[in-house]
């Protein structure tokens, strides 16, 4: 094996609640008389500040910001004592310029531009979404003397992004060539969650929790008394809606003004059958519409283990190979990060002037 180049990025991530710095080294090699380009994570750390912004019940931009100006540089500290990395080895900085909360956006950039400075080291900016795509290729999420293996995918795909701030059907013809074809015109599926969580008094994030009690129901055959709209599930178009949902839920627990638990476990088995059959639905309608190679899923809801299962019946279904992402990466991290900027970066740019958090930053036209 021959080496032609060898460079390292640096992701940043501190686009919400997680301060994530990942280091991967990305080479240039002649296998077998074949150019090929390897990857290897050297490290990746994620520090999440949940527990912070419980109390708030959802995060607190000025905390978030707070934090991660404080965890950086000793995140960024140990990661080079880790790997006993030099400044002068990193050869690029991959950081997330958007969407997010722009107050967070702005330490991972500022943070980004320091070290730019100090070090001479080209900045690229990278659109979290983006990251969130290229996360469902990764075969492997831990550092390691390995080289990573990536899932190939299969273009055009379709892309599914649900998060705390997003649903959105894309239709991907490469990495960095989207079109956006429906999106939430109101509240994000992972904000839905969030928000029935609240009202039943359970703690932030809800995803987890809610998913939690609608295993239970589903297990111990709770009996099932609720039914909950599926809004816009028979619209012509691939747009989504949470907002209603959540109000017929808030309705549903006026009108009970005491709750069981039996109700509860009800209610949360409910709600995930209905946001998953809409976005199973939505997502069906566009795999009617054009032939795509590939379905990718990401974003921090597709930890839901429900969903997961619900999604690979559909890829069997199709006969089209779904790509998601592993346990490890499918909430924030810079490793999706450090993997877009090592995709989108052709050599010699550099955006250390014109970089700038874009909290609605979106992902194509
Ligand atoms: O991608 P992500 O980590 O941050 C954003 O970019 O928004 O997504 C966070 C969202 C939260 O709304 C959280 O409740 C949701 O992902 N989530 C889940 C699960 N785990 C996290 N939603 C449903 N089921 C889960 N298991
Ligand atoms: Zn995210």
């Amino acid at each position: 094996m021959h080496i032609i180049t060898i460079m390292i990025i640096l992701g940043i991530e501190t686009s919400c609640d997680e301060t994530s710095l990942c280091l991967l080294e990305k080479k240039e090699v002649i296998d077998n008389g074949k150019k090929t380009i390897k990857y290897r994570i050297l490290a990746h750390s994620i520090h999440s500040q949940i527990e912070l912004h419980k109390e708030y019940g959802g995060v607190y931009p000025a905390l978030a910001k707070r934090e991660h100006i404080k965890n950086l540089p000793i995140m960024f500290e140990n990661i080079m004592l880790e790997t006993k990395i030099k400044h002068s080895d990193i050869n690029l900085i991959a950081v997330t310029e958007g969407p997010g909360l722009e107050p967070a956006l702005w330490t991972g950039i500022v943070f980004a531009k320091e070290l730019s400075i100090k070090h001479n080291i080209p900045i690229i900016p990278i659109n979290h979404m983006e990251g969130h795509i290229v996360s469902t290729m990764l075969k492997n999420t831990e550092a390691s003397e390995q080289y990573l293996e990536l899932n190939n995918i299969d273009f055009p795909a379709l892309g599914l992004l649900i998060s705390g701030g997003h649903t959105e059907l894309i239709d991907i013809n490469n990495i960095g060539e989207y079109t956006i074809l429906g999106q939430t015109r109101d509240d994000a599926i992972g904000e839905a969650f969030d928000k029935v969580a609240r009202m039943l008094s359970l703690p932030y994030p809800g995803g987890p929790e809610i998913s939690k009690m609608a295993q239970y129901a589903r297990k111990n055959n709770i009996k099932n008394n609720i039914t909950l709209p599926r809004p816009m599930i028979n619209s012509k178009d691939l747009d989504f809606s949470f907002a209603g949902l959540k109000t017929s839920v808030l309705y549903l627990l006026k009108e009970k003004v005491t709750i069981t638990d039996e109700e509860k476990y009800d209610l949360a088995r409910e709600f995930e059958n209905t946001v998953t059959e809409v976005i199973i639905s939505k997502t069906k309608k566009a795999l009617d519409q054009k032939s795509y190679g590939s379905i990718i899923v990401g974003g921090g809801v597709i930890a839901n283990s429900f969903i997961r299962k619900e999604f690979n019946k559909l890829s069997k279904e199709y006969g089209i190979p779904l790509l998601i992402p592993l346990p490890g990466v499918t909430g924030d991290n810079a490793l999706m990060i450090a993997l877009a900027g090592a995709f989108k970066y052709k050599g010699n740019e550099n955006y250390i002037d014109t970089i700038k958090a874009k909290g609605n930053l979106k992902l194509g036209k």
